[in-house]
């Protein structure tokens, strides 16, 4: 049974390596700090978005990728949003992440499509519209 004890502990720091006990070395909360010059993770696929997009979005919005003109709602080019902000917008309306100034410009008011469109299809368009806005 001894080989056994040498086994498991050598395999341990085969799994742990240099980097991950250096990063145990300078403490938990440092490895816990996000870069900041990382790109946040997409939940959505936008190739898939795009014609959902087209389909659903474009008649009331601007958005110069998908070749889309509506004037109903802002010019989705002017408003890089981040994609969970898309993801609500879509899920409860336009105006549930907007202030009462920007909204004071509107005079109809965005569908929520909660009830509407599935969860994969609201983070696939979402994921579409980050990526058309972030380049
Ligand atoms: C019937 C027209 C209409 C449709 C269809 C529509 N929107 Fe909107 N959208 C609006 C309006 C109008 C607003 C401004 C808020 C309000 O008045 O509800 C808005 C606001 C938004 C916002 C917030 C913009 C900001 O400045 O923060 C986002 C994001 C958005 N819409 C995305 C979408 C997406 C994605 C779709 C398709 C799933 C979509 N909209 C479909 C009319 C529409």
């Amino acid at each position: 049974m001894r080989w056994r004890g040498s086994l498991s502990a050598s395999a341990g720091a085969a799994l742990l390596g240099p980097a991950a006990a250096a990063a145990l070395a300078a403490g938990v909360a440092a490895a816990a700090v996000p870069s900041k010059t990382a790109k946040p993770k997409i939940v959505g696929s936008p190739v898939a978005g795009k014609p959902l997009f087209v389909s659903t979005c474009g008649i009331c919005h601007v958005l110069k990728a998908a070749g889309s003109a509506g004037t109903a709602g802002p010019n989705l080019d002017r408003v890089p949003l981040a994609e969970p902000v898309v993801i609500k917008a879509i899920t409860l309306g336009g105006a549930s992440v907007m202030g009462q100034s920007a909204l004071a410009k509107y005079h109809t008011r965005m569908p929520a499509y909660r009830n509407v469109l599935s969860t994969t299809q609201i983070q696939d368009i979402a994921a579409y519209v980050y990526r058309s806005t972030h380049r």
